[in-house]
């Protein structure tokens, strides 16, 4: 059975898209079997991939009982596999709304391809409405990149809430893999600090791993691939290897039960 991550943060920018595709590249390197969900309208994830023009997407899915997900999923140059979006799925948000047990759509459509992974990655959109629910439904785990900016601790509470209301409603089994510091400028005091802050309110739920903000992020965007490939030897390659390790072994995810 696969280990489903979601990495979401209702912010925008921080780094979900970068992560889900830079992880799951990592993943796939040590030998896992990694499927890509973009729950994202904005299909950033898809895109990024060099996908983008589909048949049938994550939208169709969530829509059509007869669809299932492996009816959409494709390969990437990443080795990842993938279950594209497009523009479509900012229509789910809305049309969901009246669906019975309309937060259980996705855990229900990815039970078929569940086996044929190690790990289902989510990549989930700036928000906390019923897509990123479907998400939290589905997921063992969340994972949430947070820039290292003093900006980084706002709308934080309102996402832990959101994940322990979820563990108390719609999925009791939901944990933390943990917080991720992302856009880490080890030359600035700036990173540092809010590093220092976070694990001085989040405490061990913060993963010891920060990505390094490089231009070479915004590059890869173009080339279809992930820093993996793109710039292999590159520091920001390195910090993600070392999560995929982590999250393999089991160090990253501190099992946070309540968070404070
Ligand atoms: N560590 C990083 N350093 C520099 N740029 C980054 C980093 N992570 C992501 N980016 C860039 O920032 C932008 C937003 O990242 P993205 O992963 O799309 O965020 P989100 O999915 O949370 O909206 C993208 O252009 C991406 O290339
Ligand atoms: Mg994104």
């Amino acid at each position: 059975m696969a280990r489903v991550i979601a990495i979401a943060n209702q912010k925008g920018g921080v780094g979900k898209t970068t992560t889900t595709i830079s992880l799951g590249a990592a993943l796939r390197e040590i030998g896992a079997r990694v499927l890509l969900v973009d729950m994202d309208s904005q299909g950033a994830l898809s895109i990024a991939l060099g996908i983008h023009r589909v048949k049938k997407t994550v939208y169709d899915v969530l829509r059509d009982v007869e669809l299932g997900m492996e009816d959409i999923i494709i390969p990437t140059g990443t080795k990842c596999d993938l279950a594209p979006s497009n523009i479509h799925l900012a229509g789910a948000e809305v049309e969901l709304i009246n669906e019975p047990g309309r937060e259980f759509i996705l855990k229900g459509k990815l039970a078929s391809v569940n086996k044929m992974y190690d790990y289902i990655l989510l990549d989930c959109p700036p928000s906390l409405g019923v897509l990123t629910l479907n998400a939290f439904t589905a997921a063992g785990e969340v994972l949430i990149p947070v820039q290292s900016h003093y900006l980084a601790f706002r709308g934080m509470q309102l996402l832990l809430t959101t994940i322990s209301k979820v563990r108390g409603r719609l999925n009791p089994s939901l944990e933390v893999l943990g917080i991720l510091p992302t856009f880490y400028d080890k030359r600035t005091r700036h990173s540092k600090e809010v590093a220092e802050q976070l694990r001085e309110h989040y405490g061990d739920t913060v993963i010891n791993i920060s990505i390094p903000a490089t231009i070479k992020f915004a590059d890869t965007t173009t080339a279809g691939e992930s820093i993996l490939t793109f710039s292999s030897s590159s520091p920001a390659a390195a910090a993600y290897r070392k999560l995929a390790r982590e999250v393999h072994n089991g160090k990253a995810n501190k099992r946070v039960q309540t968070p404070r």
